[in-house]
C-alpha cells in the first residue's frame, strides 16, 4: 500500500504514539481490504458514542488516546441528550459514564454534534470522500449526496479523523458502485409517506442484503430517501442504493442493469406492516428530524395535548435553527431531545410497546429496547399520541 513521505513519519511515531497506532490501523485495514493507498477525508461521523454500547471497556480506550482529529467531525447519537437528560429521565449512574464518554471525545477534537445526520450541519458534496459510521448516515451519503464512505466502525472513522485520511477501497472506487439489483414497485407511490419508504426499506433489505440495488418506479424526496436508505441498512447491510432519474448516480451515470436480477414489489408486500397494536409511547426522529419533517410535527401538534409520551429527536443544530416549531411542537408535551435516540438511549427500555414513523426504528426497537414496534405515517403517530 503506497503511503506518502508524512504517513511514513507518522508510522515511525514521530508525531506520537497514538496517531501512530491509528494510522497502524489504518494501514491493517486497506491490507485486509486490498487498498492500494490511503484517500484524504473531508469529514468524519464516529460510533461508539453511546455508553449503552460501547461500556466501561470502550470508555477506557478512549481515555487511552492522545491526539487531535484533522478533518471536522462529529459524533454518533449518545445514551441520552447531552442537556436535557435530567429531564429525559435517564438515571445519574448511567449519565456520569456517558458524560465522560463525551469527555473523552471532546479531549480528541471530535465535536460535540451526536447525531446520525451530519448531512444537515455540514456542508457535503458530489464526491467527497467520508469515513462515516453510522449506517443510514452513511447510505444517505452515498446514495442521496452522491458522496463517497464505506461504512466504518468506531475505531476505523475515530482513526480516519485523526489523521484525516481512510483506506481508499469498497464504496471509495467507481467501479464498485454499481447496481447488482433491480428493485420494481409496481404500486402508486405518489402518495406514500416517509414511513412508507421506510416500510419499503426494511421489506427490500431483507431481500438484497448487502447488494446495491437499483429501484424503478419511485419518486422519493430527500426525506423519503432518508427513511428507505436508514431501514435497507437496517434489515439488510446497503450502504448504497441508486433511485431511476433520482439519486445523482442513477442520473449521471449510465449503469448497464442487462442480466441484474429484477424483484418486484407490491403495494401489498408495505401495506401490510403497517398494523394496528395498542402503544405506550410515540417516537419519531430516525433518522434524526430534518428542519420540514419538525415543521410538519409542528402543525400536526398545534393547539393539542399529547395523552402519552412524545419523544422526538433531531441534532442539536437542527433545533437550535428551528426554535419556533420545537417550541410549538414542546407546548404539547412532547419532548424535542438531541444527541440520542429510541434505539441507543437506555429510557426507551421502559416501554413494552412503541410507535414509530421509520422502517429502520420497526427494525431495531424489539431487539434494543426490547419492546413491540408499529410503524405508522406521522399523522397516525400525532393521532396516536395526543388521542
Ligand atoms: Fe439515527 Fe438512532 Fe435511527 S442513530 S438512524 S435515530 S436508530
Amino acid at each position: 500500500m503506497y503511503l506518502d513521505a508524512d504517513d511514513e513519519k507518522i508510522l515511525a511515531g514521530e508525531q506520537g504514539e497514538t496517531r501512530q497506532k491509528m494510522l497502524e490501523l489504518l494501514v491493517a485495514l486497506g491490507k485486509v481490504f486490498g487498498a492500494e493507498r490511503l484517500v484524504p477525508i473531508r469529514s468524519a461521523q464516529v460510533s461508539g458514542a453511546s455508553y449503552k454500547t460501547i461500556g466501561e471497556y470502550g470508555l477506557k480506550w478512549l481515555s487511552s488516546l492522545n491526539a487531535k482529529a484533522v478533518v471536522p467531525a462529529v459524533l454518533n447519537p449518545i445514551g441520552m441528550p447531552r442537556l436535557r437528560w435530567k429531564e429525559m429521565g435517564v438515571d445519574e449512574a448511567f449519565a456520569e459514564k456517558q458524560q465522560a464518554v463525551v469527555a473523552a471525545y471532546e479531549r480528541l477534537g471530535i465535536s460535540l454534534e451526536c447525531t446520525c445526520t451530519p448531512y444537515y450541519l455540514r456542508e457535503t458534496s458530489y464526491g467527497d470522500h467520508l469515513a462515516w459510521s453510522e449506517s443510514s448516515a452513511v447510505s444517505y451519503a452515498n446514495s442521496v449526496i452522491g458522496a463517497r464512505t464505506n461504512r466504518e466502525g468506531g475505531p476505523g472513522a475515530l482513526a480516519a479523523a485523526l489523521i484525516g485520511k481512510t483506506p481508499c477501497y469498497g464504496l471509495h472506487l467507481a467501479e464498485n458502485r454499481k447496481p447488482q439489483v433491480i428493485i420494481r414497485v409496481q404500486a402508486d407511490t405518489r402518495d406514500w409517506s416517509i414511513a412508507h419508504f421506510g416500510a419499503l426499506g426494511y421489506h427490500t433489505g431483507k431481500l438484497v442484503g448487502n447488494r446495491i440495488p437499483f429501484f424503478s418506479g419511485i419518486g422519493p424526496d430527500t426525506d423519503q430517501l432518508k427513511a428507505l436508505g436508514a431501514a435497507m441498512a437496517a434489515t439488510g447491510a446497503v450502504a448504497l442504493y441508486h433511485v431511476e432519474g433520482v439519486t445523482p448516480e442513477a442520473v449521471k451515470v449510465s449503469y448497464d442493469l442487462s442480466g441484474l436480477e429484477t424483484i418486484p414489489v407490491e403495494s401489498d408486500d408495505i401495506v401490510r406492516l403497517f398494523k394496528d397494536l395498542p402503544v405506550e409511547a410515540v417516537a419519531v426522529g430516525c433518522p434524526h428530524c430534518s428542519p420540514a419533517e419538525l415543521a410538519s410535527i409542528a402543525v400536526l401538534l398545534d393547539g393539542k395535548l399529547v395523552t402519552k409520551p412524545l419523544y422526538v429527536f433531531a441534532a442539536q443544530g437542527v433545533i437550535d435553527k428551528n426554535r419556533d416549531l420545537v417550541g410549538t411542537i414542546e407546548m404539547s408535551g412532547a419532548r424535542v431531545f438531541a444527541d440520542t435516540c429510541m434505539v441507543v438511549s437506555p429510557v426507551m427500555e421502559q416501554y413494552s410497546s412503541i410507535m414509530v414513523n421509520s422502517g429502520k426504528a420497526l427494525a431495531y426497537v424489539p431487539d434494543m429496547c426490547g419492546a413491540k414496534a408499529r410503524i405508522g405515517t406521522i399523522e397516525d403517530c400525532i393521532t396516536v399520541a395526543t388521542e
